[in-house]
């Protein structure tokens, strides 16, 4: 697939909490498949000087949406973008996954939620049955709960903190997980990744990696990761991978 340049206009954009924002934007592409990602350019002058890249969170009738967590400068100065203001988008990057008609299980971790979003939405096309687990630092990070309720067949929210309960997602995911799944997606923190490797679920597990990149276009090696004994880089190779297959320490 080409990786244009899209000059485009912001459509509409909602704040899910104090620092969760989403926003749609009109991006014409003939396919876009979770886990590909855009690389968001954040003004006319080199300051700051890397684009910043975000996942698709969902593709519909050529309207993109993307959500998008304020972390630093960067996501900072998009979140004062409002709707009218003109972004560049350049992508699709990374090679994403057609998720497959299996009963499934998504593991998502804080902002990990965004592509796990757009996963959510295919296997509701699909028809296939899968539930949503969704956990966040804080009650007040869980964000989209009522659009990931009545698209799942299931669903739990947890957070460590501001709930009568606290817990992390892997503590809720072994009070979940039965024979039945036949495959799950996550995308979270590393350590969540780590942690949920260490667990084996006997199924195919693939992992989103949204850890930093430099160009994000395969040039630097800023992002490789070990995968079954070689280096990947994450935005040309990933970024989703087998969890398996990962060398978290390589
Ligand atoms: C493939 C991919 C997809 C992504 N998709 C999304 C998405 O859909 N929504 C979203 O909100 N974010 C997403 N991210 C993360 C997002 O790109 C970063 O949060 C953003 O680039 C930070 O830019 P900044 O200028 O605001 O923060 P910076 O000033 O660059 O950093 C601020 C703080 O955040 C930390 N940080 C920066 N980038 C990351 C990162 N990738 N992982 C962990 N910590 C980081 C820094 O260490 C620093 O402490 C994605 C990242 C990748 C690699
Ligand atoms: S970020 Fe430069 S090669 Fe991946």
């Amino acid at each position: 697939m080409s990786r244009l340049s899209h000059k485009t206009r912001i459509q509409q954009k909602t704040w899910h909490s104090p620092d969760i924002f989403s926003f749609s934007v009109r991006v014409p592409l003939t396919r876009l498949m979770p886990g590909q990602f855009f690389q968001v350019r954040l003004g006319a002058s080199l300051d700051p000087f890397l684009n910043r890249p975000i996942s698709a969170a969902q593709y519909e009738r050529g309207i993109l949406r993307l959500v998008v967590r304020i972390v630093g400068r960067g996501t900072r100065l998009l979140s004062e973008k409002e709707p009218g203001e003109e972004v560049t988008l350049l992508g699709p990057f990374g090679h994403g996954i057609v998720p497959a008609r299996k009963r499934s299980l998504i593991i998502a971790g804080g902002i990990g939620v965004a592509p796990l979003l757009f996963v959510a939405q295919h296997l509701k096309k699909k028809n296939a049955p899968f539930a949503f687990l969704y956990g966040a630092r804080h009650a007040r990070d869980l964000v989209l709960t009522k659009e990931i309720r009545k698209m799942s067949d299931a669903c739990a929210f947890v957070a460590e903190k501001g709930m009568k309960k606290p817990r992390t997602v892997l503590q809720e995911l072994k009070a979940w997980f039965a024979p039945e799944y036949e495959c799950a997606y996550a995308c979270g923190p590393r350590a969540m990744l780590v942690a949920l490797q260490r667990m084996e679920l006997p199924v195919p597990v693939y992992a989103f990696c949204e850890d930093f990149l430099g160009c994000g276009c395969g040039l630097c090696l800023g992002c490789a990761i070990r995968y079954r004994g070689v280096y990947k880089r994450i935005c040309e190779d990933g970024p989703v991978f087998d969890l398996s297959g990962i060398e978290f320490n390589g």
